[in-house]
């Protein structure tokens, strides 16, 4: 996958999976994922469909309606891409933790629907339920923060609360960060995702 590896300034410190939202590329979170920790590596990687000349991680057939065959397609895509990484870069591929925004956060929780627990942790902004047709394997042990909005056009209440009762049954750890803004990133949101990230990952 076309990707940007930045290494980091500390061997103990977590290698960041960088996945942008619809119409970004691999570049899009470095700053957030640089917010988060100065000193962890930054992998920084591009969706690999194209809607209208914009990138995204899996390919849709209308707005949050996923084309979920190619959702299973890129997600098993991405889950190796992350193994090659660290073997390509160096960087510890049990110390791997996700960022998400958006699309990028929705082929995260594919990840762990699909594939199962293959990071140490995740800091999903704005994510969905990426489907209901599979049975969620164990995800004990693994960390989710969620950052939602109250006024999201884009993603419903429900799928946060409903999302996060699906992690949880399958035994991961989570918490959810609300505010009463849209699908945006606040500047309250990305404060409450790195306390959480420094409390519980760091
Ligand atoms: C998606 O298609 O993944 C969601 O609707 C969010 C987005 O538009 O990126």
């Amino acid at each position: 996958m076309e990707h940007v590896f930045i290494k980091g300034t500390n061997e103990q410190a977590p290698t960041f999976l960088l996945l942008h939202g619809t119409g970004g590329n691999e570049k899009d979170l470095l700053g957030l994922g640089r917010e988060y920790d100065a000193e962890a590596s930054l992998l920084g990687v591009r969706g690999s469909e194209l809607e209208n000349g914009m990138p995204r991680f899996f390919k849709r057939l209308g707005m949050g309606v996923f084309d979920l065959d190619n959702l299973t397609f890129r997600t098993k895509e991405l889950a190796a891409f992350i193994d090659e990484a660290a073997v390509e870069h160096g960087f510890d591929r049990d110390n791997v933790i996700v960022i998400g925004y958006s699309n990028g956060a929705n082929i995260a929780a594919n990840l762990f629907f699909e594939v199962g627990n293959v990071v140490k942790g995740a800091i999903l902004h704005h994510p969905m339920i990426p489907r209901t047709d599979v049975v969620v394997p164990d995800l004990s042990g693994l960390k989710v923060w969620m950052g939602a909005g109250q006024n999201d056009q884009m993603v419903p209440l429900e799928q946060t609360v409903d999302l996060n009762a699906y992690l949880i049954q399958a035994g991961a750890l989570t918490e959810i960060f609300w505010h009463n803004r849209g699908h945006q990133l606040t500047a309250e949101e990305v404060q409450s995702a790195k306390e959480w990230y420094e409390a519980n990952l760091k």
